[in-house]
């Protein structure tokens, strides 16, 4: 069904709104005071059989009244936009101090306008519309003069409703805005569960799930990323939700930089989720006559728990995020020098390695750090983007060209907004990096952060960039930022602007990102932060795929995967697989197990030296024709979180067209007398039979390559896994002896 905005008026003449389409309704309404209540998020509901499930209006001991509104207290009103200071004491969505001093406001609604599509939004990332429909609702506060425009996306085939605002100062003097959030959901009182992502470098992700707490639960960055630390990501559901059952809310932001989502149980039990810019360390002097416009916030609703959201997201992001020059398109695989070499690169190592890289059958030799003037470790030369001559005297251009005649496609690595303190761009420009007067730098790395608020910087980094992008034998651009900001000041802004800082940085780096990826819309652009210190759907919406972490060793992604699956699908997922012992766990792992792994991101390679090629060459040739083979099913498949245990893990993809089923089952240490595990795998057809074809890598041989099964008994008797144990009876099927081992099935439907 497509989607619809349907208006119509309550008893007491006031609008209602209700967006929908054939799976979910949001639905809200004007008071009688003119506040915008909230009525509903969730399973669709007809316009004409929603009943007013309004606020009670009921006497309540020592509450405070809404200005002259008897029995109505907005402590326990669910609202689409609250504010402080008339009788709500829970953290609102807009806080700004007025021309007058104090910071109260009374936005009261004046009109609506439905659009058949969705406007881009200015200057920042957004989901594209098409197949949707969009409403403005527009409410003002007629003392201080601020009107802001709330807008609300609904699609025709995605779960979603995407929510932003615009802020115009309609007075004749200055506001100081301190919180301008992008959404605010209430949900009614009930127990709720709480899913969030996080962790550190190289350990990015990791999901915690815990009751909403009284109180509030706040997730936020407030360096100038939205970090590894948390994920801009949220998941509200009905306790005893599983993969499978149960509604679910989430929340995640279309932005890169500082982020704010806050869960708050108020003192009536009822639950509200707000997600925006972090107002802690925020500001913005809104004058006469100006607007904000602030990130937008996408919101899922599922009926079908966790698998159900991230279905969601997935298709989403497939559909409307993601750049659309490689939508759907199979990821070239790779070899980045990275592992290989270090800083440790010249031209002739480069063209060893493009030897290997072609002789392997892989389609791209990525060029990452170390290629440019004087960086031979990680204290020099940030900024200084011009081919080091001792190491490339014919320039890095003329060596993309002799790689690329190979057959081979030729990608490079940049840290392109930061700088180093001995480099000649900080010597020529002290003045363009981010911090503040008389005080000492914070290093990260190593490097400085450039402000990238300032249209100098921009261009200067766009004409560095470009300079190369224009040789035309650049294919890939992996773009990578290794720390975050301290010290946060811009010389370039006043006094009484410098905590807009971060938020400008955003905003120059957007405009920055989207001036060279429209410029070279070829080119393949993966986003990375020291791994995933920045991945978040604001730079996805540009970048097609994502470093998700350092952690490059596969029982350590483990965590990582899953639990960014969750929000994002394979096709923005980058991996390869490293040498052993991992160069940052020491852990050795076999390379079965590591293709495996590798084997659920879109974006697969390795980072293997020309020695370690050649120990493997015959096993990794065969693993990067399988990955080739695959990349079609990887980028465009569906990924299902099958188990996640602390000693093992089962994922499933299928292919676009449901004939090529894969389940991956990993396990990490053995041990003895194990349980007898099966997998129920989803998303079959019941009536289908499936080939077990092939189990790929070293077990191949012990495979039965005749086993058919149904469809249906995948299902819901699940698979026998393979079971751990040194005592092996004779002609029964293991898995690998030992610790850190993996199969991964391929069935095929009949
Ligand atoms: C970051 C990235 C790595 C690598 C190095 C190069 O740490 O996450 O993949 O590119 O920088 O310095």
């Amino acid at each position: 069904m497509t989607a619809k905005i349907i208006v119509t008026n309550d008893s007491s003449a006031m609008p209602v709104f209700a967006l929908s389409n054939s799976s979910v309704s949001y639905i809200f309404r004007v008071s009688i005071e003119g506040l915008l209540e909230h009525l509903h998020f969730g399973g669709r509901v007809e316009p004409s059989s929603c009943y007013p499930s309004e606020p009670k209006r009921l006497h309540r001991g020592c509450v405070v009244e809404f200005q002259n509104s008897p029995h109505y207290n907005l402590s326990d009103v669910p609202q689409e936009y609250p504010v402080f200071g008339t009788s709500d004491n829970r953290l609102p969505a807009f806080h700004a101090i007025n021309a007058d001093g104090n910071s109260t406001q009374v936005f009261r609604y004046k009109s609506y306008q439905i659009l058949d599509n969705k406007p881009d939004l200015e200057g920042l990332p957004s989901a594209r519309g098409g197949a949707s429909k969009s409403l403005v609702v527009t409410v003002i506060d007629d003392i201080s003069n601020l009107r802001v425009e709330l807008s609300y996306t609904v699609y025709d085939d995605h779960n979603v409703v995407a929510r932003s605002s615009r802020i115009i100062n309609d007075g004749a003097n200055r506001v100081t805005l301190l919180r301008a959030m992008s959404s605010c959901l209430d949900l009614p009182a009930a127990d709720y569960d709480l899913l969030h992502l996080g962790g550190t470098w190289a350990r990015e992700f990791n999901q915690d799930r815990l009751p909403v707490p009284k109180g509030r639960f706040v997730l936020e960055s407030a360096t100038g990323a939205s970090g590894n630390v948390h994920n801009p990501f949220i998941s509200v559901m009905d306790k005893g939700t599983t993969e499978r059952h149960g509604r679910v809310f989430s929340s995640a932001f279309v932005y890169s930089g500082n982020f704010s989502i806050n869960v708050e149980k108020g003192e009536f039990d009822s639950v509200r989720v707000t997600t925006g810019i972090n107002p802690f360390n925020f500001q913005w002097q809104l004058d006469s006559g100006e607007s904000f416009t602030t990130p937008e916030s996408l919101q899922v609703f599922s009926n079908a728990g966790l698998n159900g959201m991230s279905q969601t997201w997935h298709s989403f992001i497939k559909d409307k995020l993601s750049p659309e020059n490689y939508q759907g398109v199979p990821r070239p695989t790779y070899l980045n020098s990275w592992e290989a070499a270090y800083f440790d690169i010249d031209e002739d190592k480069v063209l060893e390695l493009a030897d290997r890289t072609k002789s392997l059958g892989l389609e791209m030799l990525v060029v990452d750090d170390g290629w440019f003037e004087g960086r031979n470790d990680d204290t020099t030369s940030l900024g200084d983007w011009y081919s080091d001559k001792r190491k490339f005297p014919n320039g890095i251009e003329a060596v993309a060209a002799r790689v690329k005649q190979k057959g081979l496609k030729f990608g490079l690595w940049y840290d392109l907004e930061m700088v180093s303190p001995e480099s000649n761009l900080l010597l020529d420009h002290p003045d363009w990096i981010i911090g503040v007067p008389h005080r000492v730098n914070s290093k990260g790395r190593n490097q400085l952060t450039l402000d990238l608020s300032r249209s100098d910087v921009q261009n200067y980094l766009f004409a560095r960039i470009d300079q190369i992008l224009s040789s035309g034998s650049i294919d890939y651009i992996k773009w990578d930022m290794n720390r975050t900001m301290t010290e946060i000041g811009s010389s370039r802004l006043s006094v009484d602007r410098q905590l807009e800082t971060p938020h400008r940085y955003m905003l120059g780096l957007y405009c920055l990102i989207k001036k060279i990826v429209t410029k070279y819309p070829q080119v393949l652009f993966e986003n990375c932060a020291a791994g995933g210190n920045r991945f978040d759907l604001g730079m996805l919406h540009y970048m097609s795929q994502g470093w998700v972490s350092d952690m490059s060793e596969p029982i350590g992604r483990l965590p990582i995967t899953n639990g960014a699956s969750h929000i994002f699908p394979p096709c923005v997922q980058a991996s390869y697989i490293c040498p052993v012992p991992n160069h940052l766990n020491g852990r050795q792992v076999s390379l079965k197990t590591r293709v495996d792994v590798g084997f659920f991101s879109a974006a697969r390679g390795l980072s293997l030296s020309a020695e370690d090629i050649d120990k493997d060459f015959e096993a990794l040739k065969r693993y990067v024709q399988f990955y080739k083979d695959t990349a079609d099913d990887v980028v465009n498949g569906q990924f299902y979180r099958v188990q996640y245990h602390d000693n093992h893990v089962v994922w499933q993809l299928n292919s676009a067209n449901s004939k090529t089923v894969y389940l991956g089952y990993f396990h990490i240490l053995s041990a003895v007398n194990l349980p007898f595990r099966k997998a129920h795998l989803v998303n079959l057809d019941p009536e289908s039979q499936y080939l077990l074809t092939s189990d790929f890598g070293v077990t191949n041989e012990q495979v039965d390559s005749h086993l058919s099964f149904g469809g249906d008994a995948l299902m819901n008797m699940g698979l026998d896994l393979p079971y751990v144990s040194a005592l092996q009876a004779e002609g029964k099927d293991y898995l690998e002896t030992g610790d850190f081992t993996s199969r991964l099935f391929v069935f095929k439907k009949r």
